[in-house]
Order: structure tokens, then C-alpha cells, then sequence
């Protein structure tokens, strides 16, 4: 009679331990990995989801089988068997999720501890974010500036951030790591990309109307590849790339405007292809109103529009000629 229930509850066990790990292993819940940082978590992620399934299939047999073998007949409304407690199976019930506890804690402190750790001569890149865009700094490129982040394989990169408003979150899913990018406070992680592709840099702290729209290219490519991309960056910005363009793109206009000249089609402000006739009704020339926009932007409100919505520190973030390339090419594209 004893061993007919413990073969049963085994034979339940299994069944329910069958389909979670169906569940588990057929439904793609994580990216493929692209990082080392990404393998260690998704270690763990196994690591206590096969105790979950083990402890699940366990509690789910016993329930399964003492609801059908427990059962009372419909015409029985005696009470049952009154029972104290059972010491062994207490003790056995406290160490067992005690040891399994400690286990996943400690093993997360290793992985903490190891994705945390840049080895010796990491790559550092710095990282601008504000509403909503996000932008780039190589400090061993001469300080190549990019809204583009294009990572070599294979290399410790240290993200090191800065915010310039309100807090945002780095996260680029199939790297694993995550980081909020706090103001006034510097922070940072390692990343080691270990496959060349693109991927997506998303903001995952809500920091306003744009915040969905908060996004950058990634690519990780081989240290050649990277090289080469360096040298036509830099080649780039000499020979005039820190057009107004340029600008509109890096320091993310085109999240919340539509501009066609930019072939932005943002919606949070203002379309700027009617600029012009903004600036007449405002009473303004058409330069002097977008150069007020940006560096003030709740002066003027455009009617259907809410004020402090368009970030009010562009005129510290960005650059005087910054500025006027912006200027000129958002108040000519628009005529
Ligand atoms: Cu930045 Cu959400």
C-alpha cells in the first residue's frame, strides 16, 4: 500500500516535471546570448529554474495524489483523523529550501561578482543619456563621438554613464546587463560582446513621453572591422560631419519630430516641416525661433502641445556651433 502511493506520486512527479520543462525549453524566453555576461546569467536562470521544476513537480505529485486517494465518499461527513505535526518531515521541509536558497544566492554572488569584474585593459566607452537619445564617446579614439554604439568582439567594455536629466536604464537584451543611468551619480558595467551581429540599445526606466522611442543601434563587429569604422568616423567629422544633420540625428530630434529632411517621423513634438509658418505665427524669424525652441523650449508653447516635454538643457548639452549647424539646417529644411 506504502510503496503502490510512492510509486504513484513518482510517476505524477514526472509527468508534471516533463511538461515544465517543456514549457521551459521549447518557449524561447531569453535572446540568444551575445555576451559573456549574458551566459553567466542565463546559467543561473537554469540553474533555479530546475530546482523550481524539481520542487514544483514535488508538492504538485503529492497534491495531485492525496486529492485522489484522500477523497471522502459524497455520504461521509465524519471529520477526519486529527494529526500533529510530523518533526522529520518539519526538519526535512526547513534544510531542504534552506540549502536551496543558499545555493542560488551564492551562485548569483559568483556571477555578480564575475560580470562585474573588467579584467585588465578594458575598452571604455562613455555613455550620454538624455531625453531620448543616447549617445556614445570612445575616450581611446581620440573621443570619436557616435550615436551609433559599435563594439569589437570579444573585448571587456567598460560602460561608463552619465544622465543629464532624469533617470534612464541601459539594457541591451541579448547582452544581459542592465545599468540605470542615474544623474549626479556615476555608473557603470561590463559588457563582452561574443558575436558579431545587430542589436538594439533600449531605455528601460520610463523617463518620459519619448521614452519608448529611447533606442540606438548596436553593432559588435571584429577588432579589424572596428578599427576601420573608427578611422571613417574620424575621417567623417573632419571633413564636416558635425553637420546639422549629424547633430539632429545624435542628439535624438528625431524620436519625438517629424522632419522630412531627417526622414524622422516622431509625434511627441511639433512637426518641424511646418516650422516656418510656427515662426510667422510666433512673429519670429524662422532661425531665431528655432534657436529659441531649442534652448528654451517653454517660451513658446506650439498650440496642442504641453509644456516641459522638450528637454530644456540642450543649450548645456550641445555645443554653440552644435547649435547653430542645428539651427540652420531644421529652419532651412523646413522653407
Ligand atoms: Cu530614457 Cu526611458
Amino acid at each position: 500500500m506504502r510503496r503502490g502511493a510512492i510509486v504513484r506520486i513518482t510517476l505524477i512527479g514526472i509527468v508534471v516535471a516533463a511538461i515544465c520543462t517543456l514549457v521551459a525549453v521549447l518557449i524561447p524566453w531569453l535572446p540568444d546570448s551575445a555576451s559573456k555576461q549574458m551566459d553567466r546569467i542565463e546559467f543561473i536562470y537554469w540553474f533555479a529554474t530546475v530546482i523550481s521544476i524539481a520542487i514544483f513537480a514535488l508538492v504538485a505529485a503529492v497534491l495531485l495524489y492525496s486529492v485522489f486517494a484522500f477523497r471522502s465518499p459524497p455520504e461521509d461527513e465524519s471529520d477526519g483523523p486529527s494529526i500533529h505535526g510530523h518533526t522529520g518531515l518539519e526538519i526535512a521541509w526547513t534544510i531542504v529550501p534552506a540549502i536551496l536558497v543558499i545555493a542560488i544566492g551564492v551562485m548569483s554572488a559568483v556571477v555578480l561578482s564575475q560580470n562585474g569584474n573588467a579584467g585588465t585593459n578594458p575598452m571604455t566607452i562613455k555613455v550620454f543619456a538624455q531625453q531620448f537619445a543616447w549617445r556614445f564617446t570612445y575616450p581611446g579614439e581620440n573621443n570619436l563621438k557616435s550615436n551609433k554604439l559599435v563594439m569589437p568582439l570579444n573585448r571587456n567594455i567598460t560602460f561608463d554613464f552619465e544622465s543629464a536629466d532624469v533617470i534612464h536604464s541601459f539594457w541591451i537584451p541579448a547582452m544581459g546587463q542592465k545599468q540605470d543611468v542615474v544623474p549626479g551619480i556615476n555608473t557603470s558595467i561590463v559588457v563582452t560582446p561574443t558575436r558579431t551581429g545587430n542589436f538594439t540599445l533600449i531605455c528601460t526606466e520610463l523617463c518620459g513621453l519619448g521614452h519608448a522611442t529611447m533606442r540606438a543601434p548596436v553593432s559588435v563587429v571584429s577588432q579589424v572591422d572596428f578599427d576601420k569604422w573608427v578611422q571613417e568616423q574620424q575621417q567623417g567629422s573632419s571633413s564636416g560631419g558635425g553637420s546639422g544633420q549629424t547633430v539632429f540625428a545624435s542628439a535624438g530630434c528625431g524620436s519625438c519630430h517629424t522632419f522630412k529632411p531627417a526622414n524622422s517621423t516622431g509625434k511627441i513634438g511639433p512637426d518641424l516641416d511646418n516650422i516656418a509658418a510656427d515662426a510667422k505665427k510666433a512673429g519670429e524669424d524662422p532661425a531665431a525661433y528655432v534657436k529659441e525652441s531649442i534652448v528654451d523650449p517653454n517660451k513658446v508653447i506650439a498650440s496642442g502641445y504641453q509644456a516641459g516635454v522638450m528637454p530644456g538643457n540642450f543649450g548645456q548639452t550641445l555645443s554653440s556651433q552644435e547649435i547653430d549647424s542645428l539651427v540652420k539646417f531644421v529652419s532651412e529644411g523646413s522653407q
